[in-house]
């Protein structure tokens, strides 16, 4: 069956009800959200980033936890995700240094040139239009600045799956 027509059966957002389930795995693997967010803010000591498609938030927590003067915000498709991190958030005593809110990474509802950094995790292989994703993502950073997606290779997926069956 070909790419397009398994777009059509297969939607890009995760349900809600799916929510809780999809934060649960992604906790067992919380270790790759270290990794990254160390990458970052080797980086981003301050400034403003932008998580497309966040899920549940564990990118940002884990960003704000290691660069306090960073102001994040992190955007998904799907309500419950964005209920799960609001959540995390509140728990770390995060609030009003992490941003959370429904949003379409399709269609990017911030003025063009409002970021200093863009960021994507383990979502890249399910963009069915990702030409469009990342021109959105090109027009709301600032000049010069760039998109960093993260997504798994071949190996790391399979070292993932086991992860979480642990
Ligand atoms: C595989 S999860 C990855 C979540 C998170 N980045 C992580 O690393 O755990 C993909 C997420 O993208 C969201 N999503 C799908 N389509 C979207 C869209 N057009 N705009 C924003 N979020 C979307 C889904 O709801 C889901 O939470």
């Amino acid at each position: 069956m070909g790419r397009k027509t398994l777009g059509w059966l297969i939607p890009e957002k995760i349900p809600g009800f799916r929510a809780d389930f999809y934060d649960k795995l992604s906790e067992k693997i919380s270790r790759m959200y270290k990794e990254l967010a160390d990458d970052i803010t080797k980086k981003m000591k301050h400034g403003s980033i932008l998580d497309v498609r966040t899920g549940p938030g564990h990118l940002p927590i884990e960003i704000t936890k290691r660069s306090p003067k960073v102001k994040i915000t992190g955007i998904d498709l799907t309500e419950k995700m964005i209920e799960i991190a609001k959540k995390k958030a509140e728990n770390a005593g995060f609030i009003g240094r992490v941003y959370f809110e429904v949003g379409d990474g399709n269609k990017l509802r911030y003025e063009d040139n409002t970021f200093d950094l863009v960021v994507s995790s383990g979502s890249f292989h399910h963009w069915k239009n990702p030409v469009r994703v990342l021109n959105e993502c090109y027009r709301v950073l600032k000049p010069e600045k760039e998109a960093w997606i993260y997504d798994f290779d071949k190996k790391e997926i399979y070292e993932v799956y086991n992860e979480t069956r642990n």
